[in-house]
């Protein structure tokens, strides 16, 4: 989890209560921390999967990585017009992440999508239930930016299981 402690504020004009901004850059950090981890192992996927289906993983991955980035820049970007410090850095990242690390051995094609299924549910989970958080902090700016994450993220697991979903 992201350490509170170390947590850095900025006064601001900001109509959002301190308590509130100081618990919503907390929960922010770590869906920050979540999505730069998930960015690096889904770009992983697309530099290591083979098989048969390669090259359609390859891109798919890529352009899963390329969303992935994209929320992390929007978390961030919260964080701070809520007056807190982004922490962007990948060993930031690595130090906070919840998501289980990239086994290296896992290289076939439906293995890598059962492995990326695991980790893009992992965070669509987690995003709803920052959605939820926020709701009850009566904080609507940061709920719908999460929403706006969370329909991003639950199109990218629904690609991800249409390749190994059966009737
Ligand atoms: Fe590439």
């Amino acid at each position: 989890m992201t350490k509170t402690t170390q947590q850095l504020t900025f006064s601001t004009r900001i109509d959002i209560e301190e308590g509130v901004r100081k618990e919503l850059i907390d929960i922010l950090n770590q869906q920050l921390a979540d999505a730069t981890d998930l960015f690096t192992q889904t770009k992983q996927a697309h530099w290591n999967v083979k098989g048969m289906d390669f090259f359609q993983l390859h891109e798919l991955f890529d352009d899963l990585a390329k969303r992935a980035r994209n929320f992390a820049d929007l978390l961030a970007e919260r964080v701070t017009a809520l007056g807190g410090a982004a922490l962007g850095t990948v060993r930031m990242a690595a130090e906070a992440t919840t998501l289980p690390e990239y086994p290296l051995e896992t290289v076939q094609g439906h293995e890598v999508v059962d492995l990326m299924v695991e980790r893009w549910a992992a965070y669509a989970a987690s995003t709803r239930a920052a959605i939820r958080r926020s709701g009850e902090l009566d904080e609507p700016t940061t709920e719908d930016l999460l929403t706006e994450i969370s329909r991003e993220v639950d199109e990218s697991l629904y690609f991800l299981e249409a390749h190994v979903q059966r009737q």
